[in-house]
């Protein structure tokens, strides 16, 4: 497993180009099941993650080639309708195929994903939206198996904000009889793109961007081609860093639309941010100011950005507090960043953070991909030597990151281990 040595204290200067969107691409890639033939993805990024998506529906039938920021998915012979516990449990998203299965070959056996690192994460709004719809679901030998001959619109109210159940949900719906109406849908930009992608494909669903998506059901979908929109995570990770830095930074090719509450939020940490079409470059402040956040859904502070912040509010004069509302045990960085010499205390889902003048090197391990992400920005900013183990977590979601970072005044060396 690999490790990153980072030598601490170099500040970060320039400009960081920013990837596409794993999180948009994940759903795309398995909405492309939905039509035979070939649809093209561009603005690809080189992931785990979407490695094992590819692995995925090349098992159930479909043709993926990648290569030179490309991916073109053929899904002609889609025929397999199971996705296999060795891939669901490297990958939750794989649960993305269930809808898709279900609508294009009338089954899906979807192996149960478990738990994670960073808690417990139910897919029960995913299976009674698809009951809704009219498939029978069972749970069989740690498999979800859903079958429905042809699924049928309905009225289905999400009791929670969930990316992911929203998602599948329409990729099962689009080719249902009648109309299906989704409330409290999420509204995050992959939501969004996901949207886009399926109407250029055929499917007629309107409501784009807010919680009430209304989807007419089509009888034919195509294959298309699109444009992947950029990753407002890693985004917003490269933000935080070159607000710790001492120097201006530039992030890249991002969405300054899609970061209006994190940026809300390190202006109110002291920094001078400035947006000039797809670039933002942030002026660090001398001091850092402490700013209490609290993830919500978007529009609200995305929970994938909780962790890189603490370590921004480690660094701040003052006391700040963080809420974590949509995975409430999403604090395993805590007591690696307090291994680094910050000063993070627990109680429950809500953590305090006093500032301290510096961070120190130390030896620490990366959990999940998120807080992998912290601890390298940690890493930068802390004096002498740092090492991270297990950065496999960082590959499934950041292309090269320390490349980018280097390149940029980072000094972080990969050590194959
Ligand atoms: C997606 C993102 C993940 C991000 C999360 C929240 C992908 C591949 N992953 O995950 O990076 O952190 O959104 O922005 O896009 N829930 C249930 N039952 C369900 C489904 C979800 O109770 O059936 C709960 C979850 O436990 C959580 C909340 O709903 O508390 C939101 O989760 P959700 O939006 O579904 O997250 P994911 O789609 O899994």
């Amino acid at each position: 497993m690999d490790r990153f040595i980072i030598q601490g204290g170099n500040p970060l200067k320039g400009k960081i180009p920013v990837s596409g969107a794993k999180n948009a691409i994940l759903p795309i890639m398995a909405a492309s099941l939905l039509a035979p033939g070939k649809s093209v993805l561009s603005n690809v990024p080189n992931l785990i993650d979407l490695k094992s998506m590819a692995h995925l529906l090349r098992i159930i039938g479909a043709r993926v080639e990648t290569g030179e920021g490309r991916m073109q998915i053929d899904s002609t012979d889609v025929c397999y309708c199971e996705a296999p516990y060795e891939l669901v449990s490297k990958m939750r998203a794989s649960i993305y195929v269930l809808g898709p299965l279900l609508a294009r070959l009338g089954e899906a056996r979807v192996s149960f994903p478990g738990g994670c690192a960073i808690g417990t994460r139910p897919v029960d709004l995913h299976l009674k939206a698809i009951e809704k719809l009219g498939a029978e679901v069972n749970l069989e030998h740690g498999y979800i198996h859903a079958k429905a001959k042809k699924l049928k619109g309905a009225v289905i109210h999400f009791e929670k904000s969930s990316v992911g159940a929203t998602i599948n949900t329409l990729m099962a719906c689009v080719k249902a009889s009648g109309t299906t109406e989704l409330l409290n849908a999420a509204m995050e930009p992959e939501v969004d793109v996901t949207v886009d992608f399926l109407n250029q494909m055929g499917a007629k669903i309107t409501g784009k961007g807010t919680a009430h998506l209304v989807i007419k059901g089509v009888d034919e979908l195509f294959p298309v081609g699109m444009e992947m929109i950029s990753d407002r995570i890693e985004a917003g990770t490269f933000l935080i860093a070159g607000a710790m830095s001492t120097e201006p930074v530039t992030v890249t090719n991002c969405q300054p639309e899609h970061l209006e509450e994190l940026i809300s939020k390190l202006r109110s940490a002291g920094c001078e941010i400035i947006i000039e079409g797809n670039e933002i470059t942030v002026n660090p402040p001398k001091k850092i100011k402490p700013v209490d956040i609290t993830t919500l859904p978007y529009p609200g502070f995305p929970t994938d950005l909780q962790a890189q912040f603490m370590v921004l509010m480690s660094l701040a004069e003052g006391v700040s507090v963080v809420t974590e509302t949509i995975f409430p045990d999403r604090f395993m960085h805590v007591s690696e960043l307090n291994r680094l010499q910050a000063n993070i205390s627990l109680n429950l889902n809500i953590a305090t953070v006093k500032g301290v003048k510096e961070l120190g090197g130390a030896e620490i391990m990366a959990t999940d991909l998120r807080a992998s992400a912290a601890l390298v920005l940690a890493g930068i900013k802390a004096q002498g030597e740092t090492i991270i183990n297990r950065i496999y977590h960082i590959d499934r979601g950041y292309d090269r990151i320390e490349e980018k970072l280097n390149a940029a005044g980072a000094r972080i060396v990969r050590d194959k281990v």
